[in-house]
């Protein structure tokens, strides 16, 4: 693994290898520094807390530093073009972080780039997330492989790298997604290629209430995200029976948990009573970002190996 842009760039042994890596720094914290020396590079078109907070403290943790570029300095790609924008960074810096408007100018830089470029969300895709959602699935069941899991809402950058995930790992994804909000066609078919391969199943489903029943994991996402802001008034009306609420909820397995990659709208996708009960693990999947991102970093910046 060079970079990390999609899910897609992983398989079922490195996961797997990842999440181990990730239980072991979890468990034991990182008492030595095996990336001191190292500066990261965060290059944010847009806002973030979880993400931008998660690595620059992961990076800190492990003994190295974080460089913070954001949409000031970036000015929205205009200033200058990925390719020589990582060609730059890459004489400075040991690895790249970017989150992006558009997913192709990630991979762009990836081209350009001789250190990891790593995806911390783009239009497509948000690799770092589903990774750390998954961990999180496996640290509450003690497995994916054949666990049920609904997502229900937008069909965009997280549904897809949780698509892409949850296939590589044997999960039975179901996603209810309004018409016009589905899922990328590409990602709905190379997803539903490897779970046969693992075992598991994505698909997709008439309704919220088809996806939830009898799931042991339930996933929502903000209706609007970033970047769509206009589109904010139609997409409240599109989605608004796709709000998980204790009714919807209910139709779920009774143990089961909700889950959102935060930040959450409440009263729109999610109510108060979902957010707040006893079934919600939403910081405990955002604590989990900081704990699979060191293991990212231990094996793109080429220490994995060293503290096995
Ligand atoms: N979930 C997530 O990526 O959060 P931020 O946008 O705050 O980084
Ligand atoms: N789908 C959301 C996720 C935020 C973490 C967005 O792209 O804004």
């Amino acid at each position: 693994m060079k970079h990390l842009l999609t899910v897609r760039d992983l398989n079922a042994e490195t996961i797997r290898r990842l999440f181990e890596l990730t239980a072991r720094l979890k468990r034991t914290g990182q008492a030595s520094r095996p990336l001191a020396g190292k500066t990261l590079g965060l290059l944010f078109q847009k806002p973030s807390l979880r993400t931008r907070v998660s690595f620059e403290v992961g990076m800190a943790q492990l003994g190295g530093q974080s460089i913070y570029i954001g949409p000031v300095e970036l000015q929205g790609g205009q200033r200058e073009g990925a390719k020589d924008l990582a060609n730059v960074l890459s004489r400075y810096l040991d690895g790249i972080v970017a989150r992006t408007y558009s997913h192709d100018h990630i991979v762009e830089m990836a081209a350009a780039s001789s250190v990891p470029v790593i995806n911390g969300l783009s239009d497509e895709s948000h690799p770092c997330q589903a990774l750390a959602d998954l961990f999180t699935v496996h640290e509450r069941f003690g497995k994916l492989k054949g666990v049920p899991v609904a997502y229900v809402g937008d069909g965009n950058n997280v549904c897809h790298s949780l698509m892409e995930a949850s296939a590589l790992t044997g999960v039975h994804l179901r996603i209810a997604a309004p018409r016009g909000y589905t899922p990328a066609a590409q990602v709905l078919r190379w997803a539903g290629a490897q779970a046969k391969r693992n075992a598991g199943t994505v698909e997709l489903c008439a309704s919220p209430d088809k996806a939830v029943k009898g799931a042991w994991v339930v996933y929502t996402d903000v209706w609007t995200s970033m970047g769509q802001e206009k589109e904010a008034a139609k997409r409240e009306k599109v989605f608004r029976p796709y709000q998980v609420n204790s009714r919807l909820f209910r139709q779920a397995d009774p143990q089961a948990v909700f889950m959102h990659c935060l930040p959450a709208h409440r009263g729109q996708e999610v109510t108060d009573q979902v957010m707040d009960s006893t079934r919600s693990i939403v910081y405990d999947q955002a604590e989990n970002r900081l704990h699979v991102q060191k293991a990212i970093l231990l094996e793109l910046l080429g220490k994995g190996r060293s503290i096995r």
